[in-house]
């Protein structure tokens, strides 16, 4: 495994691998890695023959200066856990080596960035799409790993994949969980002791809509509702919004009906706000 720092020699060393047609497997990061980001690694492991993790705590995706600065950085200990997983590069360039001097081009992508957590968080979304944008063109990898637990981030990449015609194949990963249910992210750290085991209401509460879609409840303010409920019967959580959303489009929809139809939800326990959703008619 080998840490590389220069987009340049990045960008020479993928396209050798591509003569050599290696098929390369890219799973783009923040670091403060948890057995989320590991099953994507495990599962790119699987599927490519050169495997690339970005370690990269991208500013532009960040609305609050304070967020940035006390986001978790440790090279080395994501280093050594990666070393486990026989990847091959990891890729942490510096902020300098990705914005450079005078940088002035972002990426935008309409419609699906300005709800849920586009509207919470304005231009996050715009970080994160030119930071794809950048990293895709740096290695044109044949496959991206994207956890589902950021179902709008996954649509707004596969969304960014097409229009700009990108030749990568977008692959999600399911949500992985604590034992309890909270679905694993970097912020769950940040939690007291109290508040990570109260927060396994947030999957509790989707799961109970799960069940009633799969029993037959088609209407999507019954089906929020019933996690609305749930949450709200929990006094340390702040339901931010909960929303029946079409899993692609991310469009408001009335009826569950053929198309994959996805519940999120954000949710604050005292400073750190939790996201998650399901989906309602598609397993698991
Ligand atoms: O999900 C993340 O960790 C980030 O948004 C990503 C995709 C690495 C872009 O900075």
């Amino acid at each position: 495994m080998e840490i590389i720092n220069r987009r340049a020699r990045m960008s020479s060393l993928t396209r050798k691998l591509r003569r050599e047609n290696k098929t390369i497997g890219f799973v783009p990061t923040m670091g403060a890695l948890h057995a989320g980001h590991l099953s994507l690694v495990e599962e790119a492991r699987q599927m490519c023959d050169i495997v690339i993790v970005s370690i990269f705590v991208n500013p532009a995706q960040f609305n609050e200066p304070k967020d940035l600065e006390k986001y978790p950085r440790d090279l080395t200990a994501d280093a050594a856990l990666l070393s486990e997983y026989q990847i091959d590069y990891i890729y942490a360039p510096e902020t300098s080596e990705i914005y450079g001097e005078g940088f002035s081009t972002y990426v935008y992508v309409e419609n699906l960035t300005e709800t849920l957590e586009g509207a919470s968080r304005p231009g996050h979304f715009r970080g994160v799409a030119t930071v794809i944008t950048i990293l895709f063109n740096t290695m044109r990898p044949d496959y991206a790993f994207f956890g589902q637990k950021d179902a709008q981030q996954v649509a707004v990449i596969k969304r960014l994949t097409r229009d700009l015609g990108f030749d990568t194949e977008i692959v999600v990963g399911r949500t992985i969980r604590e034992e309890s249910g909270l679905a694993m992210s970097s912020r769950n750290t940040h939690l007291s002791a109290e508040e990570r085991s109260k927060a396994s209401i947030i999957y509790q509460a989707l799961r109970r809509a799960k069940i009633a879609a799969k029993e037959g409840e088609r209407n999507a303010v019954r089906l929020a509702e019933i996690v609305r409920e749930k949450i709200e019967s929990e006094s340390f959580a702040q339901l931010d919004y909960v929303a029946v959303v079409d899993g692609e489009t991310l469009e408001p929809v009335e009826k569950i009906g053929e198309n994959a139809v996805l519940i999120a939800v954000a949710v604050r326990f005292g400073n750190v706000r939790l996201i998650d959703n399901t989906i309602l008619n598609r397993q698991p």
